[in-house]
């Protein structure tokens, strides 16, 4: 059956420009290709976790504009739960503006709008589906209060919580120990911890200090060298799977997505790592972030 998981987070619309090179400042490049993609951290991690066999419930905040519209009517169609999408009145729906060159890497401008409203009030209206739900998966491209009630609401209905730390801030110190996994990349476990992560030992003197401050289980990912875990118990890395790089925009979230929905069905650690891993691969081979998560079926294929 598939498992019910709530994601807490923002939704953008990406206006993407391929481009040879990256501007300097003061530049103006002449790019190429011109995309508009549905983006925002927490809607392309619901929408990876749904298209890999979760049962969504997507909590976020649109305005009432055309790109809000757009956003709602791509995520029915991947058949999420939007009953607890939020249209607010006043601040226009978010947007990235997303310069992507030839290798595949990006530079991202988010103007957050509608996704800075959403409230306490927005995640105590979905407290009965959270209620219902396996694990909540929250990231931080809304207001920090907000993650930190999602947070407590989660751990007082005794369910499970992945913070994905993304975009790169630093947390309040109580936070940690209401975390069952938190999911950084290289740069966001700097922020948090102040480990330069490289290389296998590196990230398990990163992974030791969020456990020290009490996170029960990390997952640092490292690019194209796959993702490490480590708990009180266990540590390991799982490399990367074989991708021909197309864009990454998106990778940590199909990743994220992926790792929700595998935890949730019970998988095991390096099961789950593995799914996740292959997942985010598939998705760096396309374009887009929504558009780039892959359906389980091409998982279980690669796999
Ligand atoms: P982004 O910000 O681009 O969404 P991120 O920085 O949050 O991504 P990464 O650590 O770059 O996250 O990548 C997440 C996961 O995606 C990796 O752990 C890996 O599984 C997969 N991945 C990333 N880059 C590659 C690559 N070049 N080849 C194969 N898999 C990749
Ligand atoms: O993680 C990728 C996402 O970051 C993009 O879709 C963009 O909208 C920004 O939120």
């Amino acid at each position: 059956m598939n498992k019910k998981i709530v994601v807490v987070g923002s939704s953008n619309t990406d206006l993407v420009i391929q481009t040879s090179h990256f501007p300097a400042p003061g530049e103006t490049v002449i790019g190429g290709v011109f995309n508009t993609f549905a983006g925002g951290k927490g809607a392309n991690q619901a929408v990876a976790a749904a298209r890999l066999g979760g049962l969504v419930t997507f909590v976020a905040r649109v305005g009432i504009d055309g790109f809000g519209e757009k956003a709602i009517a791509g995520l029915k169609k991947d058949h999420i739960q939007t009953d607890y999408i939020y249209q607010d009145p006043v601040h226009p729906s978010g947007v990235a503006t997303i310069v992507l060159n030839e290798t595949g890497q990006n530079t991202i401008v988010v103007a957050p709008g509608s996704n800075n409203e959403l409230s306490v009030q927005d995640i105590e209206g979905a407290k009965n589906r959270i209620k219902e739900a396996e694990l909540v998966l929250v990231q931080l491209e809304v207001p920090l209060q907000t993650v930190k009630y999602t947070i407590d609401l989660a751990n007082d209905l005794g369910k499970k919580v992945i913070l994905n730390p993304a975009p790169a801030i630093k947390l309040p110190d109580g936070l940690y120990r209401k975390i069952d996994l938190i999911t950084p990349n290289e740069t966001e476990a700097f922020k948090q911890v102040g480990i330069v992560v490289e290389d296998f030992e590196s990230a398990s003197e990163a992974a030791t200090r969020f456990l020290d401050k009490g996170v029960k289980n990390v997952v640092i990912t490292l690019g194209d060298k796959g993702a490490f875990f480590k708990n009180s118990a266990l540590e390991f890395l799982v490399p990367a799977m074989e991708s021909v790089v197309k864009d990454t925009t998106g990778a940590g979230d199909i990743f994220n997505g992926a790792l929700a929905v595998a935890l949730a069905e019970g998988m095991r650690w390096n099961e789950a790592l593995e799914f996740a891993n292959c997942a985010a691969s598939i998705g760096v081979g396309r374009l887009g972030a929504q558009a780039s998560a892959p359906f389980r079926k091409e998982v279980e294929d690669r796999l």
